[in-house]
């Protein structure tokens, strides 16, 4: 079957069927070896893509602005508070006026309750495709640059490689449950077998659970949920220990930072990487609270790929914007 992915949106994870994602990876590693030798690739030549923010970014904006610049167009970088958003603009105008500017709207929005529904109702009312850059239940970039550093450091026949999704003590805020949750759902489809570790006050939403187990069976794969970080590390190939907050437990976000008190010690350290096998690998999409989240002899060390992690978003952005905003 032939992939045409032409102003496809791409808000959840499981938009893209596995070969639609394999297409991706196919493009953004061979986007990665034209940057590497100095190839032009101005695939989206005098292209625009409106990137909104409400919410803060390092790498994302990054990425996506460079990304666009080495396809040859241009990316806006648009912060909502500076926008007439909150003036009365609503994503049904956002989507139909930047659907007509630009030729893709990307948008991170990850507050709690109101992120994804905003996405999606922009998405309803563009003409040209809408990017999800994070919102509270998906991250789905970050995951396919993440599923392209396990391909480069695995191989890429993951089957009976075990990959841990841990919570880690961050007390610096209640932050978004998207990454674990893309995880969960993206890694099933290409072997991993799946252990996610939390404390009991910090699970995953119950749908997205359900999607989980339920591409776990289809892809017979493992799929595991335990709440002993120790336990879930022995024996990993793969490390991905990151914080979330407790939003499924509690909307109140006091009671949230309390409890994320009582669980200092879900840290990733040396002693806990050594429960891991020995070529065992150590991920994070960052920012990361460095000797809270993880020690910096983790995350410092040759077992942590963290800056191919950071990287990979570059090329696995312009592969999904070269394939859905032609
Ligand atoms: N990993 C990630 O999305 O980083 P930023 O929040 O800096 O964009």
């Amino acid at each position: 079957m032939q992939t045409d992915l032409t102003r496809r949106d791409l808000i959840g994870d499981l938009d893209f069927s596995k070969e639609e994602v394999e297409t991706v990876l196919d493009v953004a590693f061979d986007l990665k070896r034209k940057r590497a030798l100095g190839e032009l690739h101005p695939i989206l030549r005098d292209k625009t893509l409106a990137m909104l923010f409400f919410f803060s970014s390092t790498r994302t904006r990054g990425s996506f602005e460079a990304g666009m610049a080495q396809l040859g167009g241009h990316a806006a970088f648009i912060e909502s508070k500076t926008t007439q958003i909150a003036h009365g603009d609503t994503p049904h105008e956002i989507g139909e006026i930047f659907g007509r500017y630009y030729d893709g709207i990307a948008i991170r929005h990850c507050d709690w309750g109101l992120g994804n529904r905003y996405i999606n109702d922009v998405a309803k009312f563009s003409r040209s495709p809408v990017l999800n850059m994070q919102c509270e239940i998906y991250h789905p970039f970050q995951i396919l640059a993440d599923l392209m550093t396990i391909i480069e450091k695995k191989g890429r026949d993951l089957r009976r490689k075990k990959m841990v999704v841990s919570w880690a003590y961050a007390a610096s805020y209640q932050k978004p449950m998207s990454v674990p949750q893309s995880l969960i759902l993206q890694m099933p489809r290409f072997g991993l077998d799946v252990v996610l570790a939390h404390p009991p006050e910090f699970k995953l939403m119950p749908d997205i659970m359900d999607q989980a187990r339920e591409q776990a069976r289809k892809f017979h794969t493992g799929f595991e949920v335990v709440d002993d970080m120790e336990a879930a590390f022995k024996d990993a190939d793969i490390i991905y220990a990151k914080s979330w907050g407790a939003m499924v437990h509690t909307a109140d976000p006091d009671e949230g930072a309390k409890i994320i008190k009582k669980y200092e010690h879900w840290i990733t350290d040396e002693r806990k990487m050594a429960l891991a096998k020995d070529d065992a690998i150590y991920m994070h999409p960052l920012p990361a609270d460095r000797n809270i989240e993880v020690t910096d002899g983790v995350i410092d060390s040759a077992q942590s790929v963290v800056f191919d992690e950071a990287e990979n978003r570059l090329h696995a952005q312009k592969a999904v914007m070269a394939l859905t905003m032609r």
